[in-house]
């Protein structure tokens, strides 16, 4: 049966179909036929509304594969599409914004409160670098020194995250570096779901519109998030993997390297990997 028109369930539908908005997602327009009929809970509401996605991009497969002779990835780690019900065509997950830039995602996250991150922020910390860049860094989310600068990877981790740039001959402003959520977590904890889910189709839109040659995870939260898996990095940890059709490599998160120093000579190797597809010069240890 029909939702009246102020059930919760069609609120809900509302609420939802006004965030993918505010990303800047649709405009949503009447009559497409293409719902799911599977879903007996949302779909018919969602049919009744009209409201359905409008997809400018036809689907870039997603997977967790090497570049080279890979095998199809299982079902477990392909990204599940944000919106369950609409199962036919590309999902949410998959739509590119036409002339997106970065002012616009910032524009569009505007004083964001979508999340309870928001309460404990002082700024949000959205990215820094060059739009244009070959090579983004994508972190976890701010910690205390990024939260009172608004820059990501500003404190201890970012020092080193500096420096690693830097062993590559590149400098800050040639890459852009940006994390899955803007706003700090209390305490330095890790982002929860709801929070990545939220926070990150503005992820999504920085790496569409910076579209890079090759991404940089650092650490398990940027891997995860990028590939929709609850798989442990460790796995894939230095190998080429696909994101949309963008060459991604994760490796350990500089905060892990400060614990754990004897791990960066596996972090430097990944990212000769990093500058080898970029063209970049791979300096070899002079022999004594
Ligand atoms: N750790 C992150 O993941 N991001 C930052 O910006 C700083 C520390």
């Amino acid at each position: 049966m029909p939702n009246p028109p102020d059930s919760p369930l069609r609120e809900r539908i509302k609420q939802r179909l006004e965030f993918y908005e505010d990303l800047g997602l649709g405009p949503f327009y009447r009559g497409r036929t293409s719902i799911a009929t599977h879903d007996r809970t949302i779909a018919p509401a969602l049919a009744a509304s009209g409201l359905v996605p409008t997809l400018k991009q036809p689907s870039v497969p997603k997977t967790v594969l090497k570049t080279t002779a890979a095998p199809p990835a299982p079902a477990s780690v392909l990204p599940k599409p944000l919106v369950p019900s609409v199962s036919s065509g590309p999902s949410l997950f998959d739509a590119r914004i036409e002339g997106d830039s970065l002012l616009k995602i910032r524009e569009d996250l505007g004083e964001c409160t979508r999340c309870k991150l928001h309460r404990g922020r002082n700024k949000i910390v959205f990215g820094d670098g060059s739009p244009q860049s070959q090579l983004v860094f994508v972190g976890e989310g701010p910690g205390a020194d990024e939260d009172a600068q608004g820059l990501p990877f500003v404190g201890r981790a970012g020092k080193l995250l500096t420096q690693m740039i830097e062993a590559m001959g590149l400098q800050r402003r040639d890459v852009y570096i940006c994390n899955v959520v803007k706003c700090r977590p209390p305490g330095n904890r890790q982002p929860e779901p709801d929070e990545v889910e939220t926070c990150s189709p503005f992820l999504f839109r920085q790496l569409d519109s910076i579209k890079p040659k090759v991404i940089v995870c650092l650490g398990a939260t940027a891997f995860q998030t990028l590939l929709q898996t609850n798989r442990s990095i460790s796995h894939y940890r230095g190998q080429w993997l696909d994101y949309r059709g963008y060459k991604m490599l994760a490796t350990y998160h500089p905060a892990y390297l400060l614990r754990n120093p004897a791990a960066k000579s596996e972090v430097w190797k990944d990212l000769q990997k990093v500058m080898a597809e970029l063209g970049l010069e791979v300096k070899r240890p002079k022999a004594k």
